[in-house]
């Protein structure tokens, strides 16, 4: 882990409350699942950094991609090109995907490191699907990009389309005897359903809790996974769903 004191050289308007902040970067090379702790201000009101996962990192440029959702992911979403961030990082075991057939399955603001993921992917030829779920229509992004990298991108809303469906709805229906291995990162609830369908693959959740220090020191992002506590920060953010105990 290291701290930069990284220039914006791109923002980006996704949708009404998700943009890009797009740096040139030439540090440590981030794994899919990683994050860095982004400061959000000098000042003391928002103390805590904020994790957000590396979206994408390609030819010296580090895409971050925010949802904003509170105080701090506002004033980040105030910044231009031109302005400096510091950013610790990256945080987050090195995780490294199989060789086989694979399923991305997204809820939300979860895309962006499954798209870094999908970018690992598609440079190493692993053949993959993605299943990609939002509450409105227009809240897709990275359409294209998915489509180009996959051999198959299904999209699915709970507004705007005449079917309204969620990942987990769709995914009861699919045949998964074609796929050897899952990842899915979204909210808690879409990642507890998955959970409880008992999916016939091996399945990796990116796992997005409220975090402290980002490593390793607070214990603030403890998590039960196969009996005992683990830190989402140091020990993943990528945990197998199945050993996870949503209940602790
Ligand atoms: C490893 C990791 C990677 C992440 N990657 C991304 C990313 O790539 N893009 C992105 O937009 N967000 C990501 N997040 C979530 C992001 O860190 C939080 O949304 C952000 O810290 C909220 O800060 P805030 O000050 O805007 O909101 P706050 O004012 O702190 O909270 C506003 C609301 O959001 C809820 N909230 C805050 N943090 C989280 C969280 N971690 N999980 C669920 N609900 C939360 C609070 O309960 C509250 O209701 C990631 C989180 C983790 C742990
Ligand atoms: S955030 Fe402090 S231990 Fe994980």
């Amino acid at each position: 882990m290291r701290s930069y004191r990284l220039k914006i050289v791109r923002r980006t308007t996704h949708t009404e409350n998700i943009f890009g902040l797009d740096f040139k970067y030439s540090g440590i090379t981030p794994w899919p699942g990683q994050f860095f702790q982004v400061r959000v201000d000098e000042g003391v009101e928002l103390f805590l950094n904020r994790p957000i996962s590396v979206a994408s990192y390609k030819r010296g440029h580090l895409l971050l991609v925010v949802k904003i959702v509170g105080r701090g992911t506002r004033t980040l979403s105030m910044k231009k090109a031109g302005d400096y961030l510091t950013l610790f990082g990256p945080f987050g075991r090195r995780f490294r995907p199989a060789h086989r057939k694979s399923l991305i399955i997204a809820g939300g603001i979860g895309i962006a490191p499954l798209h870094f993921l999908a970018e690992y992917m598609a440079r190493r030829n692993i053949d993959f699907d993605v299943l990609y779920g939002v509450r409105n229509k227009d809240e897709f992004i990275f359409r294209s990009d998915l489509k180009r990298m996959a051999s198959r991108v299904t999209f699915v809303a709970e507004r705007g389309y005449r079917e309204k469906e969620t990942v987990v709805t769709r995914i009861r229906r699919m045949d998964l005897n074609d796929f050897s291995v899952g990842y899915a990162c979204g909210p808690r609830e879409m990642l507890m359903a998955l959970q409880e369908l008992k999916l016939p693959i091996t399945t990796y959740a990116f796992c997005e809790d409220f975090m402290g220090c980002g490593c390793g020191l607070c214990l603030g992002c403890a998590i039960m996974h196969g009996g005992v506590y683990r830190r989402i920060c140091i020990d993943g953010p990528v945990l197998s769903l199945g050993d996870i105990d949503f209940e602790v």
